[in-house]
């Protein structure tokens, strides 16, 4: 299935990937590394040590605009490491920075090579290729979703083998007012369901214990393939592979159908956690910003998925301050997220970003009515998650182990189905190392804000 067309040799090259971003940039990332492994590079320890650097951006919000513009420029006096086969160190930027600016990126930092966009990941071993034999030659290669290639046959590279990211969806059409992802990802495209369910298979059969399936929209699925298959049938067909855990993300909740809600009820091996982004609990806000929900309609399909299963975890994303936010909007925000008890809620300051609709919006909310509404919310979250967790206290989950914990080399770390962070104390005749990838029982004893303490049973 891997395939990269015209392998040029990189032998004796390094290269380094600098990820920022949602999770299809981590996985655009893996195809990246595992095309250039492809062509006989091995990966560095650091940019130092890289004759390759790759960026793979994101301009979701301001910040991450802000400092990826910092990051290239703070590598262009490193010194070309010793042994380089080509006395040169060459930067390329790509991700959805790449996709928006094109040229003027390079025109703006004159020391980057190559500018490559969301739908040029194929060429990048080219681009490389034609940058060395040129030298010194600038190019800036940006295809829309129609003119591009996918990058879903290319080979990955995963960092370890439990857990894969599977993209069943590139692009989004949604056009939230306030966001930028439409304009750098694209139109929505369903990759074919064989190609779904083939790479599902292998990954099963390479000792994967979790698979999340990926998409701006996954909910929508199938909509540009004449309407079927459509999710649900994804996640049956994912799920007949034999995979002990499956999870998707992100789920908008004007597509969220009941034969999806559906099988939280009947597929064993869905991970009870539903990743929900409500964004607003104010009416009026919500229709400013596209999302076509209500507040009701959203509690609502929350009671629905928790009568289908009752230990679901919700999480979500919130955007505060977008245009016109009145204490009033913000307060129906806030009991919505009261209401709800979030497992996880994901808490973003509105960011103006240039092209969307929203940032033509008068009214915009002062910056410090904006922070004090942000850092309530925050502490209702932590408050929130504390006492969910706390619940937890005394009961038994599973977790899928990732490693050494980083709070205590003799613990493990992991996720338990409904996502939350475990750290577990290991017997002393465990090795922690034959424990990786495993799955294993932890009994809770401690609960914090941000994760559960326990031992293996
Ligand atoms: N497709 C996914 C993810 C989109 S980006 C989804 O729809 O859920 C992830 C989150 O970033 C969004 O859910 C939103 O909460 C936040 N976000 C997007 N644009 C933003 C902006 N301009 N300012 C602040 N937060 C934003
Ligand atoms: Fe952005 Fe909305 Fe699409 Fe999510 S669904 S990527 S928030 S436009
Ligand atoms: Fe960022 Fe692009 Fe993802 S803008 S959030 S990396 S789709």
């Amino acid at each position: 299935m891997s395939r990269v067309l015209n392998n040029p040799h990189f032998d004796g090259a390094t290269f380094f990937i600098r990820t920022y971003g949602c999770q299809m940039n981590q996985h655009d990332a893996e195809r990246l590394g595992g095309s250039l492994k492809a062509c006989g590079a091995t990966e560095a320890s650091s940019m130092e040590n890289a004759d390759f650097v790759v960026f793979v951006t994101c301009c979701v919000r301001e910040r991450a605009d802000e400092r990826l513009y910092g990051q290239v420029g703070s590598i262009k006096n490193l010194p070309v490491r010793s042994d380089s086969p080509y006395g040169k160190r060459y930067i390329a930027v790509g991700g959805c920075i790449g996709q928006r600016d094109g040229q003027s990126l390079i025109d703006r930092l004159n020391h980057v090579d190559i500018v490559f966009g969301t739908h040029n990941l194929p060429m990048l071993p080219q681009l490389f290729a034609h940058a060395i034999e040129y030298g010194g030659h600038q190019m800036s290669v940006v295809a829309s979703e129609k003119e591009g290639a996918s990058p879903f046959d290319l080979p990955l590279d995963r960092p370890h083998p439990w857990s894969a990211w599977l993209p069943i969806t590139s692009g989004c059409n949604n056009f939230c007012s306030y966001c930028i992802v439409p304009y750098v990802r694209g139109r929505e495209i369903s990759r074919p369901i064989e190609d779904i369910i083939s790479e599902a298979q292998t990954f099963v059969n390479e000792g994967t214990k979790e698979i999340t399936l990926l998409g701006q929209n996954v909910n929508s699925y199938g909509r540009d393939l004449y309407g079927s298959p459509r999710f649900a049938d994804v996640l049956d067909s994912v799920h007949a592979t034999g995979i002990k855990r499956l999870r998707f993300a992100t789920s908008h909740p004007k597509d969220l159908t009941d034969d999806v809600i559906a099988r939280f009820g009947t597929l064993e091996h869905l991970m009870p956690a539903l990743h929900l982004p409500v964004q607003s609990g104010s009416d009026r806000i919500l229709e400013a910003m596209n999302r076509h929900y209500t507040n009701k309609q959203y509690r609502s399909i929350i009671e629905k998925v928790r009568k289908t299963c009752p230990s679901i975890a919700f999480s979500t994303d919130i955007i505060v301050g977008f245009p016109g936010e009145t204490e009033s909007d913000f307060q129906q925000t806030y009991d919505l997220v009261k209401q709800v008890g979030y497992q996880q809620v994901y808490t973003f300051i509105y960011s103006p970003r240039k092209g969307t609709v929203a940032a033509q919006m008068e009214n915009t909310v002062p910056q410090d009515v904006i922070r004090d509404r942000f850092d309530r919310l925050v502490e209702l979250v932590n408050d929130n998650v504390h006492a969910i967790n706390h619940s937890w206290i005394g009961r038994t989950v599973e977790i899928l182990v990732e490693g050494p914990s980083k709070k205590d080399p003799r613990m493990i770390v992991g996720h338990s189905p409904q996502n939350q962070t475990v750290h577990a104390k290991v017997p002393a005749t465990a090795s922690l190392r034959s424990l990786e990838g495993q799955i294993v029982s932890v009994h809770v004893s401690a609960a914090k804000t941000w994760y559960l303490i326990g031992e293996i049973v």
